[in-house]
């Protein structure tokens, strides 16, 4: 039975529990609108954890002004039956008084060089809304493990980052992406896309497999490779590049030439929607 919990104190009760009677405690954070994407990260968790906590919490503080935080797609009776079929224990779906006693806090995690680049650059002040929340989230069930997905790698990149840095006892687990079968990522804000752009979405990722098909061949020149995939993008009626970058998987320093764990990512509009999309090589350094 999965059960449902609003407060802090009665998921920090769950988990301390867990924890007394010698069990792990493994954490899934999400925004809900729960897809296949999330139910991969809660497969792993169950895998691997005595007591599964997944928390729904649309977050303000990663939302820009201007973003979509009020239309954000929200539905927690499917996420409550996407969580009962994954064997998930317990679900925290708090409100925003209860995480934030304070709205802006005063206290900010904030993770210095990972976060300039790609979607920080694109998105002022996200990832500082990220790394508060994830590290509140931390603070507040104390998981020995956490899962995120490799969808959003420079969020994984950078909590991983926090993680060292705070010497947090939490193993950051990454996950793969998920796609649907003509190869778009799935993501909560694919629901936005109008049905001649959710006609054209999955030219994302062949772009990417475009690139990834010439860096098997041996094509090691960034410039290139970024070239590749713009070439394709551009291609695609509707289509905005807000990024295209290759850069290293740990650090997102930017790279010239591909070598050891390289992360390509891209970020596009296609109308009102913002999505993001990546390839991870490991290379010979
Ligand atoms: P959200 O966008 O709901 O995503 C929750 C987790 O699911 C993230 O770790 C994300 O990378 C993962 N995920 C999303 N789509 C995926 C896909 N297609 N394949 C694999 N994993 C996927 O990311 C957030 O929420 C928030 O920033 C959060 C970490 C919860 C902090 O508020």
């Amino acid at each position: 039975m999965t059960e449902v919990v609003s407060t802090v104190a009665s998921v920090r009760a769950a988990a301390d529990a867990a924890r007394v009677a010698g069990g792990t405690v493994g954490l899934v954070p999400t925004m809900g609108f729960l897809h296949a994407g999330h139910r991969s990260l809660m497969h792993a968790a169950r895998s691997e954890c005595d007591l599964v906590v997944v928390s729904v919490f649309v977050n303000p503080m990663q939302f820009g002004p201007n973003e979509d935080l009020d239309r954000y797609p929200r539905d927690l009776d499917g996420d409550l039956g996407a969580c009962a079929a994954e064997g998930v224990d317990l679900v925290f779906a708090p409100g925003v008084r209860e995480v934030y006693p304070e709205y802006p806090p005063a206290t900010v995690v904030h993770v210095e060089g990972l976060t300039e680049r790609l979607c920080g650059a694109s998105r002022p002040g996200h990832f500082d809304g990220v790394t508060t929340v994830v590290a509140k989230l931390f603070a507040i069930i104390g998981p020995c493990h956490a899962y995120f997905g490799e969808k959003d790698a420079q969020q994984l990149a950078v909590v991983r980052r926090m993680a060292l840095d705070l010497n947090l006892p939490v193993e950051v687990v990454g996950c793969p992406i998920v796609r649907e079968p003509d190869g778009l990522a799935l993501s909560s804000r694919n629901a936005y896309l109008t049905a001649t752009e959710r006609a054209v979405a999955p030219g994302i990722a062949r772009s990417l497999r475009a690139a990834s098909a010439a860096v098997d061949g041996g094509e090691r020149d960034a410039a290139v490779v970024i070239g590749l995939v713009r070439a394709a993008l551009d291609a695609i009626h509707g289509l905005d590049i807000d990024y295209v970058e290759c850069v290293d998987a740990d650090t997102i320093r930017p790279i010239e030439r591909l070598g050891g764990e390289v992360l390509l990512a891209v970020a596009v509009r296609l109308g009102q929607t913002r999505l993001i999309d990546n390839v991870r090589f490991r290379l010979a350094p």
